[in-house]
């Protein structure tokens, strides 16, 4: 077994519903398994400021039902540099943290990975970020209660959609991945999906305007990626506006609506699985893995693989996606 005796927890980057789960089950089972365990405060921030406080059961008591991240979060740019790595790693020196346990996305794993390298310090990292998008999981934490609060947005803007013949461009998340724009669409009986994974939302959008929004209906409603380069919604809308007068057409962007709220089942129970099997994977010396989970259960995927390759986007989605949307 490791000789591990203190975990330090964190979360960091953009927050996601069910991160308070996750953090939960971390302290949960590291003390169960009789270790102690540290909250570090806003990332890899609180490495450099020493923001760190020891956690027991109850700092973690009645928060599994909480959106955000009782920790704080942050995106941190002096740990980008080996300075502030330094420091960071005389922080935990000092603060007698062993392993660490990094919950975040992409840019989360990044770090750790690099820390990781350089001082030889067993890091696990848990996949948390509603945009869906790491390699090596089927699913990340918050995801699903992303997705969910898009449906319920969507189900609403129907209503006006509907009432007033008019064709809606939701704008959703995702950073660069489509995953939220894709299911979000069928989840919600839209028309179409915009996504980056799908070349240039531009072909995307000739091929709709071509077939014409919904040929059986006057109301349409179209989920798009956020995408710089299209320049999303607002974007496509302008060109819409000036290729086809004769829809009348309305933007919504959903924005940070998307990251809040109660976590869904599905989420809380995912994070603490999750978050068990981070301890599971420091107790058997595995180090600087995510844990995934792939057809129900859980895997150790290499860091390296995690951030490097990019998650594709399932096909029969945007199929089904099509034949549904006649
Ligand atoms: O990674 C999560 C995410 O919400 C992305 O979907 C989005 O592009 C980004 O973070 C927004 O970040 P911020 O809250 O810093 O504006």
């Amino acid at each position: 077994m490791a000789n591990i005796k203190c975990v330090g927890i964190l979360t960091s980057g953009g927050d996601a519903p069910g991160m308070n789960a996750a953090i939960r089950a971390v302290t949960r089972s590291a003390i169960y398994n009789d270790l102690e365990v540290k909250g570090i405060y806003r990332g890899y921030k609180g490495l450099l400021t020493g923001e760190i406080t020891s956690f027991k059961t109850n700092n973690v008591s009645n928060i599994i039902q909480q959106g955000g991240t009782i920790l704080k979060t942050a995106r941190c740019a002096e740990f980008k540099e080996a300075e502030g790595r330094q420091t960071a790693f005389e922080t935990m020196k000092k603060e007698g943290i062993d392993a660490l346990v990094v919950i975040g996305g992409d840019g989360s794993l990044r770090g750790a990975r690099i820390f990781a390298q350089e001082y030889d310090i067993p890091i696990i990292g848990l996949p948390g970020t509603i945009d869906n998008d790491l390699y090596g999981t089927d699913t990340t934490i918050g995801y699903d209660t992303a997705l969910n609060t898009i449906l319920d947005a969507v189900d609403k803007i129907r209503d006006t959609a509907t009432s007033h013949e008019r064709l809606f461009f939701i704008e959703v998340m995702g950073r660069d991945a489509g995953f939220l724009a894709l299911n979000g669409a069928i989840a919600s009986g839209a028309e179409a999906a915009i996504i980056p994974e799908i070349d240039t939302g531009v072909n995307q959008l000739e091929e709709l305007i071509k077939n014409g929004f919904r040929k059986s209906k006057n109301s349409s409603i179209v989920i798009v990626a956020e995408n710089e380069e299209t320049g999303g919604a607002i974007g496509i809308a302008e060109r819409v506006k000036k290729e086809c007068p004769q829809y009348d057409v309305r933007v919504t962007i959903l924005g940070h609506i998307q990251r809040g709220g109660s976590p869904s089942a599905y989420d809380r129970i995912l994070a603490s699985r999750l978050g068990v099997a981070a301890i599971d994977a420091l107790l058997e010396d595995q180090r600087n893995v995510m844990i995934g989970i792939q057809n129900d259960a859980i895997v150790y995927v290499p860091f390296t693989k995690a951030i490097k390759n990019e998650k594709p986007i399932n096909g029969d989605l945007l199929n089904i996606l099509r034949i549904l949307s006649i």
